[in-house]
C-alpha cells in the first residue's frame, strides 16, 4: 500500500458493467477484485492503475450515498482517496486544522480498510477519503 499517497480514485457509476470495458479493455487496466461494502451501500470493482487504483462504485440501493450522488450530479468522479497510517488520528489532526470529517469515526471500507471522508466544502468541492489498514486485519 502506498501510505501517504493516492490510494484510489472512486468513480460513481449506475452499472459497473457499462463502464468496465473502457478501463479493462480500452486502457487495459487489470481487474484486481470486486466486493460488496454493505456499510456504504455499494458494490466496488477495483482496477490496478499503476501505483494507485481506479474504483468503480455502483450503488446497491437508492439509500446509498452514491445513489444520491448520481441522482444529484450524475455519474463521474466521486472521490479521491489517500492512504494514511491511521484514519482516526489523521482525521483528528485535520479537524484540529479546521477541516471537518464526515462522521465521528472511521468505518469499514473496501479492501479491509478503515475509511473516513472529509467534508468537500473544506476541499473546494472535492470529496476526499482517508484510508488506513484495519487494525484487526
Ligand atoms: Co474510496
Amino acid at each position: 500500500m502506498n501510505e501517504g499517497g493516492l490510494d484510489h480514485i472512486g468513480i460513481a457509476v449506475s452499472r459497473i458493467e457499462d463502464l468496465l470495458p473502457f478501463y479493462r479493455d480500452g486502457l487495459k487496466l487489470p481487474v484486481l477484485e470486486e466486493e460488496v461494502v454493505e456499510g456504504q451501500g455499494v458494490r466496488v470493482l477495483k482496477l490496478d492503475a499503476g501505483g494507485t487504483h481506479i474504483e468503480l462504485i455502483e450503488p446497491l440501493n437508492e439509500d446509498s450515498p452514491v445513489a444520491k450522488f448520481i441522482a444529484k450530479k450524475g455519474e463521474g468522479i466521486h472521490h479521491i482517496c489517500f492512504a494514511v497510517p491511521d484514519a482516526s488520528s489523521a482525521s483528528k489532526e485535520m479537524a484540529a486544522l479546521g477541516y471537518r470529517p464526515i462522521g465521528d469515526a472511521p468505518k469499514p471500507g473496501a479492501s479491509n480498510r478503515m475509511v473516513i471522508f472529509m467534508n468537500p466544502r473544506d476541499a473546494h468541492g472535492v470529496l476526499v477519503e482517508l484510508s488506513a489498514p484495519a487494525q484487526d486485519g
